[in-house]
């Protein structure tokens, strides 16, 4: 007599099961096929036109909590685009604003704290 209703249950629970793991693999295999670079130019240049000067001599970890909390969905693009926040401005040679500033901010940072160090003015 139930066999129907179980039936529509166990139809609905697959349907339920079958859209979960659908969607769970088209989010991680969008970001998967990303690099950080691309990441970075579809999600983040219509406001930062320019990777450049964004990581500003911060620890990779502060980069990162920073990334996950305001932006990335996922652990894995923050991580990805905390690095290459990171290696950019590494990269960059001459009058670098991070190497000239005296270690303030460097030895302040023990004290971790979700937010951003500091709001940046006149971008
Ligand atoms: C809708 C506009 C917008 C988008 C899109 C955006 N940002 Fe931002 N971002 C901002 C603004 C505005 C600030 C300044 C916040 C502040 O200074 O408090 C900021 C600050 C930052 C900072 C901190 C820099 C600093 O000077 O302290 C980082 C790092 C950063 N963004 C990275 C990213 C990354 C990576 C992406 C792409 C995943 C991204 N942003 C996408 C608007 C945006």
């Amino acid at each position: 007599m139930t066999s129907l209703r179980e039936l529509g249950r166990a139809l609905a629970a697959l349907g339920i099961i079958a859209v979960l793991t659908g969607t769970a693999a088209n989010a991680q295999n969008l970001d998967q096929g990303k690099s950080a670079a691309k990441l970075f130019a579809d999600g983040c240049t219509t406001c930062h036109r320019s990777p450049r000067g964004l990581a500003k001599g911060r620890f990779k970890l502060t980069l990162y909590l920073f990334l996950k909390d305001h932006y990335a969905s996922s652990a894995d693009t923050a991580s990805a685009l905390a690095s290459y926040l990171g290696s950019v401005d590494s990269n960059q040679r001459g009058p670098s604003r991070a190497a000239a500033k005296p270690s303030r901010s460097a030895t302040g940072t023990s004290h971790s704290s979700l937010r951003p160090p500091m709001p940046v003015q006149g971008r």
